[in-house]
């Protein structure tokens, strides 16, 4: 699917953005071996999301949607999941499959999970080798890529402390969900703050955790999880692309209503205000332990940064948004410590570098990061023919580009959105910038 979007000043939208992909994945799965009956609202209607609620429906619980964004999970409690009749294919979703790695390596049952090519040339050892030391026997191609293959647990898995050598909240909650199967307290020391979003679940739903992220996060092996009651914030990763097209327009406000601000995951919102972006962050409140907030953005000038390392891992899916901001900022952005980036769905740096160049953006990718020269305040892209490289973020980044735009962008390889929010380019085009497929 090609999408032409065509140039524009205005941005104007007062909506919620879809339910945090991440809060997603996690409610699902940890619904599923609860007790009792899950209710969910604010669940995502992504891809990556259905993935993970068709493999737990494979594996025994039964998951109702009354409406649109409501679930009820009937728990089958730790110990009720079966074998599923198939292989378990987590399409384009790397926090699907590595999550489901924790969770399935403990079982009594075989279990096989595959995904796309994209999914499969991602880097699976740094959740099989820790899980190993637990005693999971799981296994991957030669390269350490998906499939995954696991075989029945022999016993339970043991408990463990890990000194995690990637600053991944993937890892580290892949290790505390087969930890849900310990014999004894599984610890995980960070290097760094990842999202904490397993922990706080775990937590409502009765579990012991000890610690904080970024530095010794502890779970007692709990002998069963309460159901859940929990409204999805929306997603900051999905409304980050809004905040940046708000930002940069000439004329308008973006208005988002509850959306998660994690202080673990809100590098966004620090490195946009640090850049100068005029946004406003409104009654504050909590659901389900998860801080979310009303955002407001109006358009200004930003001015380029070196963004601050220790942000780098709390903004990390939100770079190709961030990326076309320093475009159109003034003066030099410096982005270093990211290399995780080349790992992601694809690799962002070259494939952010790219569309850049052919938007009329001077860049230096470097191994862990990138020199982008902004256009300044009267600078505008060139328009041009990009390629999303079958990543969602980078073709939702380009269209936002629109917003500083003298001529059409064009992107290839755009059902990849779809993985994350089926409803953008409608979205979009409600708010001013139109996008024709
Ligand atoms: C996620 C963690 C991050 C992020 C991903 C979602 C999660 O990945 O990029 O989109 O839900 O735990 P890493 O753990 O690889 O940093």
């Amino acid at each position: 699917m090609r999408w032409r979007v065509e140039p524009s000043r205005s941005m104007r939208c007062d909506i919620q953005v879809p339910g945090d992909k991440s809060i997603s994945h996690r409610a699902v799965m940890l619904g599923a071996v609860a007790e009792g009956t899950s209710r969910i609202s604010g669940f995502s209607d992504g891809g990556d999301n259905q993935r993970t609620r068709t493999a737990l429906a494979a594996l025994g619980a039964d998951i109702r949607s009354e409406s649109p964004g409501q679930l009820s999970i009937d728990g089958v409690g730790l110990r009720g999941l079966r074998q599923a009749g198939g292989d378990l294919d987590m399409g384009n979703s790397g926090t699907a499959m590595r999550l489901l790695a924790g969770l399935l390596c403990a079982q009594p049952f075989a279990s096989r999970l595959i995904g796309d090519a994209s999914l499969s040339a991602r880097p699976m050892r740094r959740v099989i080798e820790p899980l190993q030391r637990m005693g999971a026997r799981i296994s991957a191609r030669e390269g350490g890529t998906a499939p995954l293959e696991i075989a029945p647990a022999e016993g339970p898995m043991r408990g463990a402390r890990h000194r995690l050598e990637q600053v991944s909240a993937q890892v580290k909650s892949a290790l505390l969900l087969a930890g849900l199967y310990a014999d004894d307290v599984v610890e995980v020391i960070e290097c760094g703050v990842t999202r904490n979003h397993t922990e706080l679940m775990l937590e409502a739903m009765g579990a012991r955790i000890s610690g904080a992220p970024g530095g010794r996060v502890g779970l007692a092996p709990p002998q069963r999880l309460r159901a859940l009651s929990l409204d999805i914030p929306g997603d900051l990763s999905a409304a980050a692309f809004l905040l940046v097209a708000g930002a940069l327009a000439q004329r308008g406000a973006v208005r988002l209503h509850g959306v998660g601000v994690n202080p673990t995951r809100d590098g966004v919102l620090r490195i946009l205000t640090a850049m100068g972006a005029d946004i406003r962050v409104a009654d504050e409140r909590r659901q389900g332990g998860e801080p979310l907030a009303d955002l407001e953005v109006h358009p200004g000038n930003l001015r380029g940064i070196a963004i601050e390392p220790e942000w780098v891992p709390l903004a990390i899916d939100e770079f190709p948004a961030l990326l076309i901001a320093a475009a159109c900022a003034e003066g030099v952005t410096e982005l270093r410590g990211a290399s995780e980036l080349r790992i992601k769905e694809t690799d962002r740096l070259e494939a952010m570098a790219q569309v850049l160049r052919t938007l009329g953006v001077d860049v230096e990718p470097l191994p862990d990061g990138i020199i982008v020269e902004g256009l300044g305040a009267d600078g505008r892209f060139s328009g041009g023919h990009v390629r999303s490289r079958g990543d969602h973020r980078i073709a939702m980044a380009a269209a936002i580009a629109a917003l500083r735009s003298d001529g059409d962008i064009i992107i290839d390889d755009c059902e990849c959105v779809a993985t994350s929010w089926p409803g953008f380019a409608a979205v979009l085009s409600r708010a001013g910038v139109l996008i024709e497929t």
